[in-house]
């Protein structure tokens, strides 16, 4: 599983000039019209969930990418610490956040925060590393600091294992770690790690969402 994590950060690394492309359903990612409007609106929704959510004081952004989300958080928070172990992604994240390049799994927060959140993150973290990784969100958080997440919907049919072969445009390709959670499932999961978090699908199923309760 470590080569498998280090082949996910290269991944991601690479994936860098073209990742946002998926989020913005560009070029490759171009679906037909109606995919089109369900995807917008369960972006829209989770976009007003992170909002009624209210991500305010310090906030630490685990694995936070190019910034399609640090950028949300940035104008809610009092601080914003994004994170992520590539420095490729981190160059097209917003200056506005403090950008540190560094491995979750190696990491130790400097402070304690009010809010953790991480998107399109958790379904990478594979089950040998799962406990680890919320013991890390228990130890960046503030006694009453609060978690809120963003992640994959499940798909129709479910694949088998937790590992996924991904293409790069370009064609070449990485295996990394793919695991999608029912919202209840992963509720109750982290229920026996001391965290109460209200989860949920998105209206169209393509995301889940949520945070402490
Ligand atoms: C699917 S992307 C999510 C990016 C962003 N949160 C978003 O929602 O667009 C996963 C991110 O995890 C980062 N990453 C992969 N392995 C990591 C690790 N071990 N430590 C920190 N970041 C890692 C990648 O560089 C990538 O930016």
């Amino acid at each position: 599983m470590s080569d498998v994590l280090v082949e996910q950060k290269r991944y991601y690394a690479e994936r860098a000039p073209e990742y946002d492309d998926w989020w913005y359903r560009r070029g490759r990612y171009t679906r037909d019209a109606e995919h089109e409007r369900r995807w917008l609106r369960d972006v829209a929704e989770l976009e007003e969930r992170l909002r009624t959510f209210a991500p305010r004081g310090d906030v630490l952004e685990l694995a936070a990418g190019t910034g399609i989300w640090t950028r949300r958080l940035v104008p809610a928070a009092n601080r914003v610490v994004a994170l992520d172990a590539n420095a490729e992604t981190l160059a097209l994240n917003t200056p506005a956040a403090d950008l540190v390049p560094a491995d979750i799994f190696s990491w130790v927060p400097p402070q304690q925060f009010d809010v953790v959140f991480f998107s399109f993150w958790l379904s990478h973290v594979p089950e040998e590393r799962f406990a680890e990784f919320w013991a890390l969100v228990r130890s960046a958080l503030q006694p009453n600091g609060r978690v809120f997440l963003i992640d994959s919907g499940p798909p129709e049919i479910a694949g088998d294992g937790e590992l996924q072969v991904r293409q790069l445009a370009d064609g070449r390709e990485f295996t990394i770690v793919k695991r999608f959670w029912q919202p209840n499932e992963l509720a109750e999961r982290v229920a026996g790690l001391g965290f109460e978090l209200d989860l949920a699908l998105t209206g169209n199923g393509l995301f889940l969402h949520g945070g402490s309760a």
